[in-house]
Formats: C-alpha cells, structure tokens, sequence
C-alpha cells in the first residue's frame, strides 16, 4: 500500500440534520463522548491553526481540556509562539479527526484567554511534573540543550519542595469562541455529510454543504 493506493471506503454513519442538536457546541460534547466511548487514544486532540503578525498561518495540535456553551478550552503558554500570534490575532481554527469514527469536526472564531481564576483551577489539577514543566520550559523559545530545561526541571522542584506549584502567569487557557462549526461524516463514494452552522444574531443557522 503506498499513499497514491490505499483507499479507505466510509459507511459507518452518516448525519441526519433533525438527529443533530441545534447546539452546536452540545454536539460537539456528544461526538467526544463516543470518542471516548469508542476507547480512541486522545480523542480531544486538536489542530489549531493561527495567524501570526506577517498574515502566515502556523497549525499544531493541542488537546481540548474543557467544552460549554462559550466554546472549547485549551491551556497552553502565553508566550509561545502560538501566544504571542493569538495576542495579535484572536481569530483561530481548529479541527478533530476521529480516524476510527470517519468524522472530522472543523472550528472557526476567535480565542480568548480564560479568567486568571480558571487556569489557576485547571492548573491545580495537572499532575506536579507537568507543573513544573510549565515553569521549566520557555516554550517556543530556542535552547543549547535538553540538559538545560533538565536543569531548570530541577531548580524548579527544589524552589516548590514541599509546596503546591503555583501556576507561571505565563500559562494559562483559552475558549475558542466559534463562529462556524462543520460536522463531517465520511460517506460511500465520497459522498459525505457535511452540516454546516454559523452564528447569526438569531442563533444557529444551519445548512449542508456539498461534499
Ligand atoms: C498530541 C499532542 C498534544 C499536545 N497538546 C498540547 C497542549 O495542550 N498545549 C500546548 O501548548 N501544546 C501541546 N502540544 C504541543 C504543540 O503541538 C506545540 O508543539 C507547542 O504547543 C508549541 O507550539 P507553538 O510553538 O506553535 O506555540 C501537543 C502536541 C501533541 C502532538
């Protein structure tokens, strides 16, 4: 099998508009939920794309760590190269791809950083060495060496010996606020489902869009 060759054939669902939510972010919780139903390994894995300052695009993963009715949250830092491009422009998309489940969900609109309040909380759940790897890593930013940040990792769990790691104020979350939400199904003959909703004043207005 070669990347011009293999083929993969979709069929295992398709999208009704009247079984979908007219929330579209609800819908969203309900596709992860049987992500992780269906046992995939990080399901809440995200594409996020930015602009940075010269109009260029620059695309990573991240992981989704909190979905409600504003949008969908991911905690990074403030001053990596991602930081810095949001601070300039705010406007962002994302996608999920659920190889096992043939479905894609694609987000546009614009990040805003979480209140001081919920990445303190969030970041009081993670475990003590992603903690300090926060304080230890200047992400984006170059090094001489990996033994470098092994140093810092160092520093930073003797300066926090015995005590809650507070979190760096360099890092901290972000909702992406959506303005369009597309949910894709892959279909036999390449015929797939694709639900489209964009926020109007009104609310949701949804609509199909060819494959
Ligand atoms: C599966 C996976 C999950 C990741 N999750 C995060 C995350 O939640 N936050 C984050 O800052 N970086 C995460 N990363 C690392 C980013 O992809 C990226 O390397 C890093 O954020 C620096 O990106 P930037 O230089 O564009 O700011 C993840 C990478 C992978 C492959």
């Amino acid at each position: 099998m070669t990347i011009e060759t293999s083929r993969v054939s979709y069929g295992q669902s398709e999208l009704d508009e009247a079984a979908l939510l007219e929330d579209p972010l609800a819908q969203v919780r309900v596709w992860l939920d049987e992500a992780y139903a269906a046992k995939l390994r990080e399901p809440n894995a995200m594409a996020l794309a930015t602009i940075d300052a010269d109009g260029a695009p620059s695309l990573r993963i991240v992981l989704v760590r909190g979905l409600d009715a504003r949008g969908v949250a991911f905690y990074t830092s403030y001053e990596s190269r991602k930081g810095i491009a949001i601070a300039h422009e705010s406007r962002v998309a994302a996608t999920i791809f659920w190889a096992e489940l043939e479905r894609q969900v694609r987000l546009e609109g614009r990040a805003q950083r979480l209140s001081d309040e919920e990445s303190d909380a969030y970041f009081a759940t993670r475990p003590r060495g992603h903690q300090l790897g926060a304080w230890a890593s200047d992400q984006s930013h170059t090094v001489d060496s990996r033994q470098t940040i092994e140093e810092r990792m160092r520093h930073f769990d003797e300066r926090f010996e015995g005590e809650d790691v507070p979190r760096p104020h360099s890092w901290g979350g972000y909702v992406i606020v959506p303005e369009r939400i597309e949910f894709w199904q892959g279909r036999p003959n390449r015929i797939h489902d694709r639900i489209e909703y964009r926020h109007a004043p009104a609310g949701w207005l949804r609509q199909r869009l060819q494959p």
